[in-house]
């Protein structure tokens, strides 16, 4: 090759590695958990965040968690400074706005997370009227734990404005994004996502699209693991626990994490998985998860799954 192609080439891939949309307005959908650690985190670095739920209750109590995170980093940021703590809490939450209407909550969004029920059909049946609603330039992403990303993407019109974008709970805390992109995605669409995280403060990680990515894929069946072993007799929820905190230097065991995480989301996921892969022994039904989700205790967000959180 030689040398002046070498360098049209090389600029032609770093302008394209470089271009990206920067995100000022971002619409958040579904403001459990991960939708509330989202809007927050960008609220934080500045941007203007609606965030959308069914109800205004859940986004009342949503706004309330927000708060009540913004307080705790407050106290470590502004340990000496109670006041400019006040203040940093107020100027972060003045960031977020709530809507029950997905529509018009997208209708200026430079770029739309959804953070919904992990649920395929309800997916699709979000961004397929999203798609009508928002601008032309706005990105699409979800941060599905589980799904294929071009799965829900294909109820849209604008493949090439599609990612994934997969936080971990609990936002504020967790460093780690995982960027995917489909085989449609375009650069500016990639980098402007790679940038975004950036902005929040986020290392980020890529994987291809396929179920789990990196974190989630080794995560689960480990999980997984950890019920079957009490389902089968071999140790307690509790020394399971303790042994993987002090055994394998865990910040939490996988009782307390699947707890933490919500035992209804980790049945979604492995529900998906097997049903996708009903041969892979990993990912089978696990009747103890089971029995708890049918009863409703879903972990930390009900006050009980495998441990009681009732105060
Ligand atoms: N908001 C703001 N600050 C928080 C916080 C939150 N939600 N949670 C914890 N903190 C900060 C606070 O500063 C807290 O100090 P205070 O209690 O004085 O406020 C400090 O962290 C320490 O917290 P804790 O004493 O409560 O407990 P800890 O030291 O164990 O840290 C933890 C908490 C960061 C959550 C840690 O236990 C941890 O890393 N756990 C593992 C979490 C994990 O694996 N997440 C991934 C789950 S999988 C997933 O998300 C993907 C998926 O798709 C399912
Ligand atoms: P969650 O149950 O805490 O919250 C989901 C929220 O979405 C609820 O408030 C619900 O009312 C709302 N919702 C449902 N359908 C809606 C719709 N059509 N329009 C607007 N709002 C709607 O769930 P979560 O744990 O925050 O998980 C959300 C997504 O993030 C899922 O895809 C999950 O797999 C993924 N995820 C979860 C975790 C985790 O640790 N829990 C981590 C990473 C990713």
């Amino acid at each position: 090759m030689s040398h002046s192609v070498f360098k049209v080439l090389s600029r032609q891939m770093s302008t394209s590695l470089s271009r990206h949309r920067p995100v000022k307005y971002l619409a958040v959908i579904g403001s459990g958990l991960m939708g509330s650690g989202i809007a927050q985190v960008a609220a934080s670095a500045g941007q203007t965040v609606t965030l959308v739920d069914q109800t205004d209750d859940i986004l009342s109590k949503s706004v309330g968690s927000i708060k009540k995170s913004l307080q705790r980093v407050a106290k470590k940021k502004f340990a000496d400074d109670p006041k400019g703590g006040e203040n940093y809490v107020s100027d972060v939450l003045a960031h977020v706005k709530t809507s029950t209407n997905a529509e018009s909550a997208v209708s200026n969004a430079d770029l739309v997370v959804e953070a919904i029920v992990e649920n395929l059909d309800v997916k699709r049946k979000l961004f397929s009227s999203l798609d009508k609603a928002a601008p032309p330039h706005t990105i699409f992403a979800s941060n599905t734990s589980s799904i294929p990303i071009e799965d829900i993407a294909v109820s849209t019109q604008r493949l090439d404005q599609w990612g994934g974008a997969h936080f971990f709970n609990p936002v504020p805390m967790m460093k780690l994004l995982e960027v995917i992109r489909i085989p449609q995605t375009s650069d500016e669409t990639f980098n402007s996502l790679l940038e975004w995280g950036k902005s929040l403060g986020k290392v980020t990680v890529q994987c291809k699209d396929t179920p789990g990515f990196i974190v989630n894929r080794l995560l689960v069946p480990y999980m997984a693991e950890a019920v079957r072993l009490v389902e089968r007799g071999d140790a307690s929820p509790r020394d399971i626990d303790t042994a993987m905190k002090l055994g394998a230097g865990y910040p939490m065991g996988p009782f307390e994490l699947s707890d933490y995480v919500g035992l209804d989301t980790t049945k979604f996921i492995l529900d998906g998985w097997h049903e996708r892969f009903p041969d892979n022994p990993l990912f089978k039904p696990i009747p103890m998860l089971n029995k708890l989700v049918g009863e409703g205790k879903l972990g930390m967000k009900t006050g009980e799954g495998f441990y009681s959180h009732k105060k």
